[in-house]
C-alpha cells in the first residue's frame, strides 16, 4: 500500500528550430510526401543542430514544466531522464540537466527504455513519490535520434525527430483532484534485435569497422515492431483499466507514443475509443522517441485540449522490446 498519492504538477517541452518537411527530403532520398504521409501520418519533424545534444533540449522542457507549476526549483528532489541518446554514454544526462539547474545534490539518473522511457520514468518517480521518498520529482523524455539515423535506411530515417517533453510530478494532498491512479510497465527482452543500435557498447565497441558499416544508427524491423506495437500497447491499457475498474469510456484523452498514425489509429478501434479522444501531433514532430508524450501532454494542457480533472490515458511502445501505460486524472 502507498503512503501518499503522486500527481501531475505541470508539463513543459522543446523542440529544436530547424524544420523538416516530407519535401525537403524528398529532395535528398528515394522517397516521397504521399509514401510518408499515408504510410506514418508524419508532415514535418525537428532537427538538432551539430552543436545541439539532448540535455540542450531537455533543460528548457524541464525549466518551462517547473516555471508553469507552483513547485519551486530547490523543491525538486529527484531528476529522471527516459533517453536512449543522451548527450554522452555517461555520464547520465539527468544529471548534466541537474548540474544546468543548479541542484547540487539531487539524486539524478537516466532510464533506458526506448520509445517507452518517459513512461517508465514516469512509473519511477510514481513509485519514489507514493512511498514518501520524494515530494517533486522532475521526469524528462529527451531524444536526439537524428544523431544515430542510418540515412541509407529509407525504412527508418523518414520516421525520426529530435525533442524533449518534462513533467513535475508530485505529492497529491488530500483534498486534489490531480491523482496519477496507477501505471504498467512490460518488457520482452528476447525481441530486442527487431530495434537497436548495434555498436557503441561493450558488445561491440566502437571501431573504424563499426563505423564503415553504420552500425552505430538505429537497426529497426518496422513490420515485425508495428504488429507488436499494436498488440502490446493494448494488453497494456487493457489491463490497467480492468485493474482499476474502468473502461474506455471513462477516459477522456488517450495519449499515444506517436511512432505511426496507422499504430494509433489501430489502438483507438481495438481500445473502442473515437479518434477525436485521441491526441495526436505526429504530423508535426514524427517520432521523437521518449520526448513524443511530454510533447503531446504539454501541447495539448496549455491548450487547454486537456483540463484538470480530465482522465487520461498515456501509452507507450518501444525499443526493449518495452511497453507501458499510464492512468492519470489530470
Ligand atoms: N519512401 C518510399 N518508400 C519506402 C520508404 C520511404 N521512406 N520506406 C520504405 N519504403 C518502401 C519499401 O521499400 C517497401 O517497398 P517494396 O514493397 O517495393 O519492397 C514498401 O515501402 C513497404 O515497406 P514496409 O517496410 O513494409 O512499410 P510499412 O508499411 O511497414 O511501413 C514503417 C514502414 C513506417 C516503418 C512501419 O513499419 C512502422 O511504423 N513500424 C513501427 C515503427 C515503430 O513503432 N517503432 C517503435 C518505436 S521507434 C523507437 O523505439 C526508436
Amino acid at each position: 500500500m502507498s503512503i501518499y498519492k503522486a500527481k501531475f504538477s505541470a508539463f513543459g517541452s522543446h523542440a529544436p528550430a530547424k524544420v523538416v518537411n516530407n519535401f525537403d527530403l524528398e529532395k535528398t532520398m528515394d522517397t516521397t510526401d504521399e509514401w510518408i504521409r499515408t504510410r506514418t501520418g508524419m508532415f514535418e519533424r525537428h532537427y538538432c543542430s551539430e552543436d545541439e545534444a539532448a540535455s540542450d533540449l531537455a533543460i528548457i522542457a524541464a525549466t518551462n514544466a517547473i516555471e508553469a507549476s507552483l513547485v519551486k526549483y530547490k523543491d525538486i528532489d529527484l531528476i529522471i531522464t527516459g533517453t536512449v541518446t543522451g548527450d554522452h554514454a555517461f555520464p547520465a544526462t539527468a544529471c548534466i540537466v541537474q548540474k544546468k539547474l543548479g541542484l547540487k545534490g539531487v539524486p539524478a539518473f537516466d532510464v533506458s527504455a526506448g520509445c517507452s522511457g518517459f513512461i517508465y520514468a514516469l512509473d519511477v518517480a510514481k513509485t519514489f513519490v507514493e512511498n514518501g521518498s520524494a515530494q517533486n520529482v522532475l521526469v524528462m523524455g529527451v531524444d536526439v535520434l537524428t544523431k544515430i539515423t542510418n540515412w541509407e535506411d529509407r525504412g527508418t530515417c523518414v520516421l525520426f525527430g529530435d525533442g524533449a517533453g518534462a513533467a513535475v510530478v508530485s505529492r497529491a494532498q488530500r483534498n486534489d483532484i490531480s491523482q496519477i491512479i496507477d501505471c504498467l510497465i512490460q518488457a520482452d527482452g528476447s525481441q530486442g534485435d527487431l530495434l537497436y543500435q548495434a555498436a557503441g557498447g561493450s558488445r561491440m565497441p566502437a571501431s573504424h569497422a563499426t563505423v564503415d558499416k553504420n552500425l552505430h544508427t538505429v537497426y529497426m524491423e518496422g513490420n515485425r515492431i508495428f504488429k507488436n506495437a499494436i498488440r502490446s500497447m493494448y494488453s497494456s491499457t487493457d489491463e490497467l483499466l480492468k485493474r482499476n475498474k474502468m473502461s474506455a469510456e471513462d477516459v477522456d484523452w488517450v495519449i499515444p507514443h506517436q511512432a505511426n498514425l496507422r499504430i494509433i489509429e489501430g489502438l483507438a478501434s481495438k481500445l473502442r475509443v473515437p479518434m477525436e479522444k485521441v491526441i495526436v501531433n505526429i504530423e508535426k514532430y514524427g517520432n521523437t522517441s521518449s520526448a513524443t508524450i511530454p510533447l503531446a501532454l504539454d501541447e495539448a494542457t496549455r491548450s487547454g485540449k486537456i483540463r484538470r480533472g480530465d482522465v487520461i490515458l498515456l501509452t507507450a511502445f518501444g525499443a526493449g522490446l518495452t511497453w507501458g501505460s499510464l492512468l492519470a486524472r489530470y
